[in-house]
């Protein structure tokens, strides 16, 4: 257990360097188990959730090691298909190996997944397409048991809505299934993009990619494979915004700007300035000053809900009131009350929050309870006013590497402190 110590109120100034993708890296991991064979992942982020996924991949039988940034997973040998650990529970990307197990070895029996605590995440889509393929499921006190034999069927499979985690599952499941699986109204988020880019490196047939309908015909076999985890966009939104939260200005290297397109939208609605120049992101955030109205969470291209939480802590700090609409998870606005500790004016109504910001903001002991939220009470204890404390930093080391050191490469008053 951690506590991260702000003394707040320096704009941000500086450059730094944007890690890999934790949402594309672990699909990735996931992946590597389709292949009898060796995988590297380069530039892959040291970040909890990696960790907790790698350690979930050695239960199974899988050998893995680093090289500084370089994961190697060598899956030549897969043993066990029981993962009836705490390590699943507590981590809902785990259940994105049921797919790649299913295909591998034929049945996995997991314990039910868990996640952040922002709400209901259930994974019926995920079953329904295992099922539609050909699988059997049983879902009993705690776990969930699936199995098939021979190879599974590709089919049509069509989702009610788009879902991130079922669409990457259903991709990897389809791999080497026997015929063509056709992904209807399927999720575009760039990490499945990328996915699928990496499943062709590894020598997989699909196409449609970056769409809404994707398809894959089987293969029998993959190869090994090398390949360059993508930067991580909300890592870098996360530091765009802090930027803005403290009217400071900073320079992204390796940003993703192509897939922050809603995130700048909004940024410049606020008064933000940006350039794209010779691979950086250019932000200044000292004109940020008005609201940027009503903004509502979607499906990609729209503004992503892992930003939501981040974009309070700005809008906390602008004198003028903006409106919030979560429109993908059911209660994501946990982290609200921390804010009000803080002396943010926020009213939360179902899935809208109403922001009266330019109260100051003054640093005080919070909680992180979830991972975005965590790291929206850093930013938020960034703006403030004296020394913030976020208790429970384990849920911000879920996804951002040293993001303490990082923020103090950038100026800002920042230690982290073991309880
Ligand atoms: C992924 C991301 C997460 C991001 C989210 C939405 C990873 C590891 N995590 O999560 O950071 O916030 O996408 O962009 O990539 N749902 C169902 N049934 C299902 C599956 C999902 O009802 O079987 C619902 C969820 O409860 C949620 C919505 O669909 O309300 C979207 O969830 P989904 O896109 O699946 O998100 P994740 O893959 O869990």
């Amino acid at each position: 257990m951690g506590e991260i110590w702000i003394d707040g109120a320096v704009p941000l100034s500086g450059e730094v360097r944007i890690q890999g993708s934790k949402n594309a890296a672990l699909p990735m991991m996931a992946a590597a188990l389709l292949h009898e064979g060796v995988t590297v992942l380069h530039g892959c982020p040291q970040i909890a959730d990696v960790r907790m996924m790698e350690r979930i991949l050695n239960i199974l039988g899988v050998e893995t090691c680093w090289k500084e940034h370089s994961l190697i997973l060598d899956c030549r040998r897969v043993t066990g298909v029981e993962i009836m650990d705490d390590c699943a529970s507590c981590m809902r990307s785990s259940i994105i190996l049921l797919g790649s197990m299913l295909a591998r070895k034929g049945k996995m029996k997991i314990t039910y997944p868990g996640g952040c605590a922002i709400g209901k995440r259930p994974v019926d889509l995920h079953l329904m397409a295992m099922e539609k393929m050909g699988a059997r499921i049983e879902e009993k006190e705690g776990f969930l048991l699936v199995e098939h034999s021979g190879r599974l069927e590709g089919k049509n499979i069509e989702f009610p809505f788009p879902s991130v985690g079922a669409t990457e599952n259903t991709l990897l499941a389809a791999v080497l299934a026997r015929g063509t699986t056709r992904l209807i109204n399927c999720a575009r988020e760039p990490e499945i993009t990328h996915l699928c880019h990496f499943l062709q490196a590894m020598g997989a047939e699909i196409g449609g990619i970056g769409t809404g309908e994707l398809w894959v015909r089987g293969v029998s076999t993959l190869r090994d494979v090398e390949y360059q985890v993508p930067p991580d966009r909300i890592v870098a939104g996360t530091f765009l915004y802090g930027a803005a939260a403290t009217r400071g200005k900073i320079i992204l290297d390796n940003a993703p700007v192509e897939e922050m397109e809603a995130v700048l939208e909004v940024y410049e609605k606020m008064g933000g300035q940006w350039e794209y120049k010779g691979g950086k992101l250019l932000a200044d955030g000292r004109k940020v000053h008005c609201s940027p109205g009503k903004v509502e969470t979607s499906c990609y291209p729209g503004f992503p809900t892992d930003m939501q939480s981040v974009l309070l802590a700005v809008l906390l700090t602008i004198p003028e009131e903006s409106c919030v609409w979560e429109k993908i998870f059911e209660d994501r606005f946990k982290v609200v009350s921390q804010f009000r500790s803080m002396g943010g004016d926020v009213v939360v109504e179902g899935r809208k929050a109403r922001i009266r910001g330019g109260n100051p903001l003054r640093g005080t002991v919070v909680e992180a309870g979830e991972l975005r939220g965590g790291a929206a009470l850093v930013v938020a204890g960034l703006a403030a006013r004296g020394i913030t404390v976020v208790r429970n930093s384990h849920f911000i080391e879920r996804g951002y590497e040293n993001l303490e050191q990082m923020i103090a490469k950038l100026g800002g008053k920042i230690r982290f402190a073991e309880k």
